[in-house]
């Protein structure tokens, strides 16, 4: 359990202004939930491994690669859809929820996942689509055709008819990928809502039958053994029931661009927190004896109240996308301290914070960042108390790579156009796993993989990461070794602007070794005075690990007073003793 001491008795506005100027102390207590300080791993299963040589990714090869997250210390892994699909939004189009699909394996293939997953002590979540269904699913198939119950489990409505007559969706929303977010059906005579592409049709959760056949489909998967879910758009399953128009943003003139509306009547809607309570009582029959809580991570790109808001309503965690969304390879050191804090801060009581350092849907942490500087900012988020969630890859650094139209495959780029595609595009993100330098980095013996293998993969592998005297996968790995200190578990939080372009954090926990971290984001070699701004830090600093220059005397001593912190690079200090009780004097 995370507990803030002090913060609590002032108020948010006095306490965000008070950031910018003092270290805000974060008193993180020790805690006995299995997740509470685990490393996620995403797992995007088309571009992890492909066992069968057809070019894509499959279960059997996650299954023969565990070892891999096993030396890259993490706890639990999310996998991206892997249940059967056409494919036309990377199987975020689901066609069968309680399959696999041929192209990743067999039921009896995900089964041995799970049991080799849980023997080699990992945790298994999977991602869960409920907001929408793929077009080829046998319900929308049948709500076509209008068949009880299933003609009531999607969004359908009459069209308005425009002057001359012509037929007009009942409302203006927009699509997120863009065009209207209704598409007529000849056979039903009616538009159905499709908040994503139009092979995705919006399911209606306000059917009671449609909420309980999805309830069983989660009994299924736990059924099964998983450890839980990653849920997805969860703020996009309901709609306001009036179908009311949305606003018009004034961002753009364009009415087919889903920025072209405030989207205050298809997000975020109060509902979605009733379905998530709903939820998390199901997911808590697994959990009778109280020792093995079933996650539910939810992704909600929104405001940080209505993100908070997921805490209270039964989630383990809402996804933090601070750096993600907020912060990048401009932000400053009091950037920085501000998306900390304020998560922090505005975490109710007794939940466990996270951080998300990418995923598929963003740009690589890499190419957000720059290769130097996201080696700093993963070690940072190793080293913040509470979830640490990764994407396959970050680990190794490997960025965007460059996919042309011809090649693209997802959605929201192709719908964009061939002039639009490079901007919009998710594909670069999504690109093979480099294994080492061999056929397709490894990857598949098939030369053609269903997206392009990064030109670079001879020289940025992994193999040949773990073979280099120093590297990012062994900067990682010393790191996440030194997530697993009781300081780093446990102990409280400090954070600091230490000058225009330095940014420290401190781990502090009685009777352990505390922990530094000093992040230098400008272009210039930079010696700190760390006394001046870190209070009761001792005067010898032991060098753990840094980043931006190889020479870093590790284990030796040094003078807190003068500390060398590379251009764009990183260093993490120990101290050398155990430290006395610190006691939080804040206000
Ligand atoms: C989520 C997924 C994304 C997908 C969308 C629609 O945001 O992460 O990849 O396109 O939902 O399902």
């Amino acid at each position: 359990m995370i507990e803030r001491s002090g913060l609590r008795v002032i108020n948010m506005r006095a306490l965000l202004s008070f950031f910018m100027l003092i270290a805000v102390a974060v008193v993180v207590k020790s805690e006995e939930k299995w997740w509470s300080a685990m490393s996620l791993y995403q797992i995007y299963p088309r571009s992890f491994k492909d066992s069968n040589g057809d070019g894509i990714g499959d279960l059997k090869g996650i299954i023969d690669n565990l070892d891999h997250l096993v030396e890259s210390k993490v706890t639990a892994m999310w996998m991206s859809p892997i249940y059967p699909s056409p494919g036309v939004d990377m199987g975020y189009d689901i066609s069968n929820f309680i399959e696999i699909d041929p192209l990743f394996g067999t039921l009896e293939d995900f089964d041995i996942l799970l049991e080799k997953a849980h023997k080699t002590g990992l945790k298994v979540l999977m991602d869960f689509v409920p907001n929408h269904s793929s077009d080829q699913h046998e319900w929308f198939q049948k709500s076509v055709k209008d068949i009880p119950p299933y003609n009531n489990y999607y969004v359908w409505a009459n069209g308005t008819f425009k002057a001359g007559g012509t037929r007009a969706p009942p409302n203006n929303w927009v699509s997120v990928f863009g065009g209207p977010a209704w598409t007529w059906n000849d056979q039903r005579q009616a538009y159905y809502l499709h908040q994503f592409t139009p092979q995705q049709p919006d399911l209606n959760y306000r059917y009671e039958n449609l909420r309980d056949e999805i309830k069983n489909v989660l009994r299924f998967w736990l059924d099964r053994g998983v450890d839980g879910f990653r849920i997805d758009v969860i703020n996009h399953v309901f709609e306001i029931q009036s179908l009311q128009d949305e606003p018009l943003s004034g961002n753009t003139n364009d009415p087919n661009n889903y920025g072209y509306l405030n989207h205050i009547y298809t997000k975020d809607q109060p509902e979605c927190y009733e379905l998530v309570r709903q939820w998390r009582e199901l997911l808590d029959e697994y959990n009778k004896d109280g020792e093995h809580e079933r996650l539910m991570v939810l992704e909600a790109y929104t405001d940080i109240n209505l993100t908070m808001k997921y805490y209270k309503f039964g989630a383990s965690f809402p996804f933090n996308f601070g750096f993600i969304q907020r912060l990048n390879a401009d932000s400053s050191p009091a950037d920085v301290k501000f998306v900390i804090d304020e998560w922090m801060a505005r975490m109710p009581d007794g939940n466990t914070a996270n951080w998300v350092i990418g995923n598929h849907d963003q740009k690589r942490v890499a190419s957000r960042y720059g290769v130097e500087r996201a080696q700093g900012i993963i070690a940072l988020l190793l080293l913040l108390p509470g979830v640490l969630i990764m994407y396959n890859g970050d680990e190794i650094g490997m960025p965007n790579n460059y996919v042309s139209w011809e090649q693209g495959k997802d959605p929201q780029g192709c719908n964009a156009g061939r002039e639009g595609f490079e901007a919009a595009s998710r594909d670069p993100f999504r690109t093979p796993f480099l294994w080492d330098g061999t056929t397709s980095a490894g990857f598949s013996t098939n030369p053609n993989t269903w997206l392009p293998v990064n030109p670079d993969y001879k020289s940025l592998n992994l193999e040949v990461q773990k073979e280099a005297g120093d590297s990012q996968f062994k900067f990682y790995q010393t790191v996440a070794e030194l997530r697993s200190w009781p300081t780093a578990q446990s102990g409280d939080l400090y954070t600091y602007v230490i000058s225009d372009n330095i940014f420290a954090i401190s781990r502090i926990l009685g009777g352990q070794r505390s922990i530094y971290l000093v992040l230098n984001f400008g272009n210039e070699l930079r010696n700190e005075d760390l006394t001046r701004k870190i209070e009761n830090i001792p005067g010898e600093l032991i060098i753990y690990r840094g980043i931006g220059n190889s020479d870093l005397p590790y284990g030796s001593i040094i003078d807190s007073k003068s500390a060398q912190i590379p251009a764009r690079g990183a260093v993490i200090y120990v101290t050398p003793e155990m430290s006395r009780k610190f006691e939080v004097k804040l206000l």
